[in-house]
């Protein structure tokens, strides 16, 4: 969101030193050759998608996935060049805004493929597809009969370059890899018959973030991160997982530092009751920027290095924090709900476990108004005046 004053009393912080890092990590996993197609769907699981995709790209990766089309426009419209896979479902409708974008489809259905194959035929060369086949996510994707008896019509479109045959493994970050080494079974007998019916497929890809570093076996020519580029990951604690770190601080600042008496209470519908004279410090964020009302009593933040607890219901702008502990609290201090400051840090595993949910659905939920601070190296920017 553009801001005209540089100083921004709730923002994002986004390190893209840390991004490169866990780029640098995660690709020491992979064989050579193996490409990255980097999932920047979601604006960048929070990040921010233009500016994390063109980070990305000065790092070498050399394509993006996104789930719509909306997505992949407005990374083009923000001039990103290299090939973009659409992983979501696409309607006919949008047919035509895919090749004339240069986009690159996923076809999960053979209707689809009808319909794209018709738009490119009055293209110049065969334009570049992903078919996928599902293996056991039961989400998007050919059956394996439907991908076989594509593959043995003899119809298959000439307007159309088989480019890329994926799958999506659903529990690579499960405890137990039995249905994983099932969904690779499958694929498998996926990539056998495309290889029988005589086409050459060059880009075969699976494993999300989870899969390529636990299921070497998994990695084919190309694989989808997404999670791990931001520092997180859900692994089960036995898997060894490469050294990544987080790249986002969402931070906030004290607006104002007001003291409750005995019986008083904090926001809407009274849930919290001072019992004790109470210094409440009230900040300028709130659910529609990401911080989930089910936070209300339950989460914490960070003030002057530390904890300080979230003291009735989360206001759609605007939370408070309980700060009698912390004496020396003022107007001004910046406040850490995501990231470290001085000794402490929440992640946001954390505010995961806090909410019972995964750190991705905690990312994603930062809200568009929140502006996103983009820096390259450093402590992110938590300024502890301590
Ligand atoms: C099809 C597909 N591939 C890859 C990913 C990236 O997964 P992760 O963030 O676990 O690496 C996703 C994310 O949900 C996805 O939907």
């Amino acid at each position: 969101m553009p801001t005209t004053s540089t100083f921004s009393p709730t923002c994002a912080a986004v390190d893209l030193s840390a991004l490169t890092d866990n780029l640098t990590q995660f690709r020491r996993v992979l064989s050579p050759g193996c490409g990255v197609l980097a999932v920047v769907k979601a604006n960048a699981y929070g990040h921010g998608a233009v500016e994390i995709a063109s980070a990305l790209i000065r790092q070498g990766v050399a394509r993006l996935a996104v789930v719509s089309l909306e997505e992949g426009l407005a990374l083009r419209h923000a001039g990103i060049d290299v090939p973009i896979v659409v992983l979501g479902p696409l309607f006919r409708e949008q047919v035509d805004d895919v090749l004339a974008h240069r986009l690159t489809p996923v076809v999960s259905d053979p209707a689809l493929l009808t319909d794209v194959a018709r738009a490119a035929a009055s293209l110049s060369g065969p334009y570049p597809i992903h078919i996928k086949v599902d293996t056991g996510m039961g989400r998007l994707g050919l059956t394996l009969k439907d991908l076989t008896a594509l593959m043995t019509s003899g119809r298959f479109p000439a307007s159309v370059h088989f480019e890329g045959l994926m799958t999506h493994l659903a529990d690579t970050d499960g405890e137990s890899a039995d249905a994983t080494e099932r969904q690779l079974a499958q694929f498998d007998q996926a990539i056998r018959a495309v290889a029988a019916a005589g086409f050459t497929v060059p880009l075969i890809h699976a494993a999300n973030s989870g899969g390529a570093v636990r299921f070497p076996h998994a990695r084919f020519s190309l694989v989808r991160p997404g999670i791990m580029l931001y520092g997180y990951h859900t692994l089960p604690k036995s898997v060894p997982v490469p050294d990544l770190k987080p790249v986002l601080t969402l931070r906030s600042t004290v607006a104002q530092l007001r003291t409750l008496q005995p019986g008083q209470t904090v926001s809407y519908n009274g849930t919290f009751t001072a019992r004790r004279p109470t210094r409440v410090a009230v900040l300028p964020i709130g659910y529609a920027d990401g911080v989930s009302r089910r936070l209300s009593n339950c989460g914490q933040v960070l003030l002057r290095g530390r904890r300080a607890p979230i003291i009735g219901l989360v206001c759609m702008d605007m939370m408070m924090v309980d700060a009698t502990h912390i004496a020396d609290a003022a107007v001004g201090d910046d406040v850490v709900l995501i990231g470290r400051q001085g000794h402490e840090r929440i992640t946001a595993d954390e505010v995961a476990a806090w909410l019972g949910t995964i750190p991705y659905e905690v990312l994603c939920a930062i809200g568009p108004r929140v502006p996103r601070r983009y820096h390259e190296s450093g402590p992110a920017a938590s300024t502890l005046s301590i």
